[in-house]
């Protein structure tokens, strides 16, 4: 079998590369168009099954040519990081939205018989403190970056519906693990609290994400692939929520640095209060459920952090970018963390 994985030089597309490799039979083309986000190192050791191919979801002609004699595909790649989106929200709509498209359009000509789009519980929009998001819950995203992926969500399950794709769409929850950018809050808190930098907490710290480890995220990925219905939405989530200050401490105390280093800072415009999701439709119907608790998952992801000196300081420093230019020519938008 083999499986197209776009945006496989992010965080949760090294990761999945990783899980699939592990399964006999399947070959992974892994696609990234090396933005600022996409790290080729984080491909590091995958071995002989994996092909790397640079190309832009937006770019038609590459996305058929990864996609000719496809079985399926796994779309990852996007703009993901809500506070550039709300910096500059175009490149959030050209890589979320049109690039789904192009690649949507890619698959049905290729005859691709799984399409799985991976996308998130923001385009739910926010809870109060009560409650469940389920996969009927209507859409309200906050963002631009939530909204592109909503747009993004609902052009996957209207070809479909038109031309008869077999796409599914998930909707995952706030990850966390190994290979994150630096500017997500878990690898942020972590590497500012290994140097003993402030640490920016926005607004008063108390809005809630449910959080899960990234390989879980990738082990339902994967079940889905298998045994999801096509048309089918599947809600991911471990169920762990925390507040962010919550999160912050636990940091610290794992690091062993001072809770002084704290700064409560002006909020995020449009700040989602709390995400926490209902998965059980996906329990049920492909027989998934998490390995790792948020504590256990934390403590492991820190010292990976801890251990990992020379991959942080290398997406840090701009190394990294140097390298990527030299070998493949100038990266994508976006810039240091
Ligand atoms: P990431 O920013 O770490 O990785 C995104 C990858 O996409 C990068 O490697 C980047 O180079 C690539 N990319 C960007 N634009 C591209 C383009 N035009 N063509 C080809 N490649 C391009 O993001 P992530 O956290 O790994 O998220 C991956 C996917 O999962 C996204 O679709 C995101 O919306 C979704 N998601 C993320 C989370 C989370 O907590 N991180 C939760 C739910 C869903
Ligand atoms: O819920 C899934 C989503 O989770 C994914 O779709 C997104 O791609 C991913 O980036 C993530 O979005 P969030 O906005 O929830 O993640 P982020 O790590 O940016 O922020 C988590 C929380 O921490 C949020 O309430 C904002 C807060 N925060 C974040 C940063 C970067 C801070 O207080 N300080 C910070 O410096």
């Amino acid at each position: 079998m083999r499986v197209v994985v776009t945006g496989a030089c992010g965080f949760i597309g090294s990761n999945l590369v990783r899980k699939l490799v592990e399964i006999a039979g399947i070959d992974v083309v892994a696609v990234d168009a090396l933005t600022y986000a996409g790290n080729l190192r984080n491909l590091d050791g995958v071995g002989p099954r994996v092909r790397f191919v640079r190309g832009d979801v937006r770019d038609r002609e590459a996305m058929t040519s990864v996609l000719a004699d496809a079985d399926a595909v796994l779309h990852l790649a996007a703009e993901s990081h809500v506070d550039r989106s709300i910096a500059d929200a175009r490149p959030f709509v050209e890589t979320n939205v049109l690039g789904t498209a192009v690649l949507l359009d890619a698959a049905r000509e290729a005859g691709v018989r799984r399409v799985v789009l991976i996308s998130t519980d923001e385009v739910y929009g926010s809870l109060g403190a009560n409650g469940l998001f389920t996969e009927h819950s209507p859409l309200a995203p906050s963002s631009p970056y939530a909204a592109s992926k909503a747009a993004s969500d609902l052009l996957a399950l209207a070809y479909h519906r038109t031309y008869g794709l077999p796409v599914i769409v998930t909707r995952c929850s706030n990850n966390f693990g190994p290979y994150q950018f630096p500017e997500k809050l878990i690898p942020l808190v972590t590497l500012r609290a290994i140097r003993r930098e402030p640490i920016p907490l926005y607004g008063n710290g108390l809005n809630v994400r449910d959080w899960i480890h990234v390989e879980d995220h990738c082990r339902a990925l994967i079940r889905v692939l298998e045994a999801g219905e096509p048309g089918a939405v599947y809600n991911i989530s471990a169920h762990e929520e925390r507040t962010n200050l919550q999160v912050v401490q636990a940091i610290l105390a794992l690091v062993g640095a001072p809770s002084t280093l704290v700064r409560f800072v002006s909020d995020r415009p449009g700040h989602d209060f709390r995400y926490a999701l209902d998965s059980r439709k996906l329990r049920r119907e492909v027989g998934w459920q998490p390995v790792w608790t948020f504590d256990e998952g934390l403590a492991a992801t820190v010292r990976w952090y801890q251990e990992n000196e020379a991959w942080w300081q290398s997406v840090l420093t701009g190394d990294y970018r140097q390298y990527v230019e030299r070998q493949y020519g100038a990266l994508g938008q976006g810039g240091q963390p």
